[in-house]
């Protein structure tokens, strides 16, 4: 039978080759244009990586991992698609940037990697595709060092259960359950897609799985800002960030998290 890991293999392997306007793509190109496809969020929320192992988990083509290698970290990066390792491999050899990459579910990691890093990194579009929180966060906690870090940016999973009017005034409809289900949602920006697998996970679930994993948390933040164009009506600012419209009640769009390793 054909595993959730494996229909989600395939879909990312068809995005990375042929979806070349995704983010993904525009973050390949801002990294080869610029030298980083970072957002300013989290450089300011993670600090200084230099001189530091940090391992990128669901990493995509390599354009943050190596914007982190950029900035003087020692990083490895991983990911479910085989493509969009390949393409990783090609940007770091382009780009003459120093970094390791493999192909793997982030669920056989620990048959792939047994050293543990200052910093796991992880971001924006990623619990979405994860089938077991307890086990991420296992998995999580394991590869950090003693008095390591852990640094997420995801989208708040109150804009996964949402659909959003495309016209004024604001309005909302729930389209899937806040907190976890355990059959696969099928379902994609609020569409029912037959070729992807996805879960929600509330920001209560994510938390505890990561308290029960043994970290520490040093800050939850959440932000009425987004990555991409989530829903239609949300406006681009002057530094990229899509948000509500002015004057409207903004609910949060995603949510960051920094937690320590105990010594
Ligand atoms: C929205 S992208 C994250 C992109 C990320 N922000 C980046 O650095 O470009 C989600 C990634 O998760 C990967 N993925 C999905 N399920 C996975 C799994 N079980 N193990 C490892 N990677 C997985 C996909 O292949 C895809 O590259």
């Amino acid at each position: 039978m054909t595993s959730h890991s494996d229909i989600n293999q395939a879909t990312w392997n068809t995005w990375v080759d042929h979806d070349t306007q995704s983010e993904h793509h525009q973050d390949v190109a801002r990294f080869r244009s610029t030298g980083s496809s970072l957002h300013s969020l989290e450089v300011h929320e993670l600090g200084d990586v230099a001189g530091k192992t940090l391992l990128h988990l669901q990493c995509n083509m390599g354009a943050d991992t190596l914007s982190w290698a950029q900035r003087g970290a020692q990083v490895t990066g991983i990911d479910l698609s085989d493509r969009a390792i390949a393409k990783a491999q090609e940007l770091a050899t382009a780009s003459n940037t120093p970094a390791r990459f493999i192909t793997t579910d982030l669920y056989a990691l620990p048959d792939h990697l047994s050293e543990q890093f200052d910093i796991v990194f992880t971001s924006y579009g990623v619990l979405w595709w994860l089938a077991d929180l307890q086990r991420w966060a296992l998995i999580v906690a394991a590869f950090i060092k003693p008095g390591g870090t852990f640094y997420m940016v995801d989208m708040h999973p109150f804009t996964n259960c949402l659909a959003v009017a495309e016209t004024a005034p604001l309005s909302f409809t729930v389209v899937a359950p806040y907190a976890h289900p355990t059959e696969p949602l099928q379902v994609l920006s609020g569409t029912p897609d037959a070729s992807v697998r996805t879960w929600t996970y509330s920001l209560g679930e994510v938390v505890t799985a990561l308290m029960q994993a043994g970290l520490h948390l040093t800050f939850v933040h959440e932000h009425s800002m987004q990555f991409y164009q989530q829903f239609a009506v949300l406006e681009r600012d002057a530094d990229g960030w899509w948000r509500w419209p002015p004057a409207t009640q903004p609910l949060p769009l995603l949510f960051s998290l920094k937690a320590e390793k105990p010594r």
